[in-house]
């Protein structure tokens, strides 16, 4: 019989007999299940563990603020905090590429913190918050042959070239197990309850190039919707909810002037693990009241549509 608190104990137990006396580096990526990997390394090994979180510049409003209050106030875990936006916003200059976008930011990934760990260095093992989900990597279709449909960096690659071993306390369970156990390690319920979000982030939400400019219009449209669907209560309802800033312009119309500006398409999906999942059936008043806002408060953005694509056919991100 499975529960939360005996996994957590043996969860605690098998940390601490993989690592010994090791010592232990985490990637934290701004998300839930890192964070809660985090925490539960904490409670096993305490000082033995130093978390690293590298800001690939792709994040959303005011994420990266709160990773770092959350793990050095609240915690008090060791956290190197690297800017690395520059480094990663130069490299993808250019790129439109779904899949070419997902290989250049997870090698960079790994430049950037194989730096950081030597900084600090080095460690014995590479922990990682990957859940039963991410370790499925290509989706079969009934009938058909095994395709993969998106490379998903964060699984893989680090350890081998690090000379690190892998410690992932998470990987047999699903989101809302993580969930579950991050209450009961006493995380902040707004924290553990938060969307999933992709860790190329904000790149595969911009089809076309990055810029600086998109990102920016983008984090406001972004920002913007989730205080919206806060406000009228439906955050825990939905799985995933998003701005997606499209490289198609169109006309309108506002005030006594003609505007030339970007699409903003609105995505919200339920689901209880991503593999599927359904748009969300908001009522067509919420969505109106929401385009009319960051029509408005958004500087480059003069149309919003809302995506009623389910998955599959559709993948939940647009790229
Ligand atoms: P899709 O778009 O494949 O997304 O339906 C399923 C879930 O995975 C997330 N996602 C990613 N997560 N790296 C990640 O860490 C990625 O490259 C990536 N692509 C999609 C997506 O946000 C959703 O939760």
């Amino acid at each position: 019989d499975w529960t939360m608190a005996s996994f957590r104990d043996e969860a605690l137990a098998q940390i601490r007999a993989q690592v010994g006396d090791g010592r232990v580096l985490c990637g934290l990526s701004g998300g839930v299940d890192s964070a809660v990997a985090a925490v539960l390394i904490h409670e096993a090994i305490g000082e033995q563990l130093t978390c690293v979180f590298v800001d690939h510049g792709l994040l959303r409003q005011d994420e990266a603020k709160e990773v770092v209050t959350l793990f050095r106030d609240h915690y008090n875990i060791p956290l190197v905090h690297v800017d690395a936006s520059d480094t990663f916003l130069s490299a993808l200059a250019g790129v439109t590429d779904p899949e070419t976008k997902r290989k250049t930011i997870g090698k960079l990934f790994i430049d950037v913190f194989e730096a950081e760990a030597a900084k600090i260095g080095g460690a014995d093992f590479l922990a990682q918050g990957t859940l039963y989900p991410d370790v499925i990597e290509s989706v079969s279709f009934s009938g058909g042959p095994s395709v993969t449909i998106k490379s998903h960096h964060n699984v893989g690659g680090l350890p081998e070239r690090m000379n690190m071993k892998l410690v992932e306390p998470l990987r047999m369970l699903f989101k809302d197990e993580v969930r579950v156990l991050g209450r009961a390690l006493g995380l902040p319920p707004a924290f553990v309850g938060r969307h999933p979000f992709p860790g190329p982030g904000l790149a595969i939400r911009i089809p076309g190039d990055i810029t600086r400019g998109k990102l920016q219009i983008l984090r406001q449209a972004d920002a913007i919707y989730l205080e919206e669907i806060r406000e009228a209560g439906l955050y825990d309802t939905i799985w995933q909810a998003f701005a997606v800033l499209l490289p198609v312009r169109t006309v309108g119309v506002m005030g006594d002037g003609r505007t030339y500006d970007q699409v903003c398409a609105l995505r919200a999906v339920t689901s209880v693990d991503g593999m599927t999942a359904d748009f969300f059936p908001f009522d067509m008043a919420f969505i109106g009241r929401v385009a009319t806002r960051i029509i408005n408060e958004v500087k480059g953005i003069n149309r919003v549509v809302y995506d009623v694509t389910s998955k599959p056919p559709g993948t939940i991100e647009w790229e």
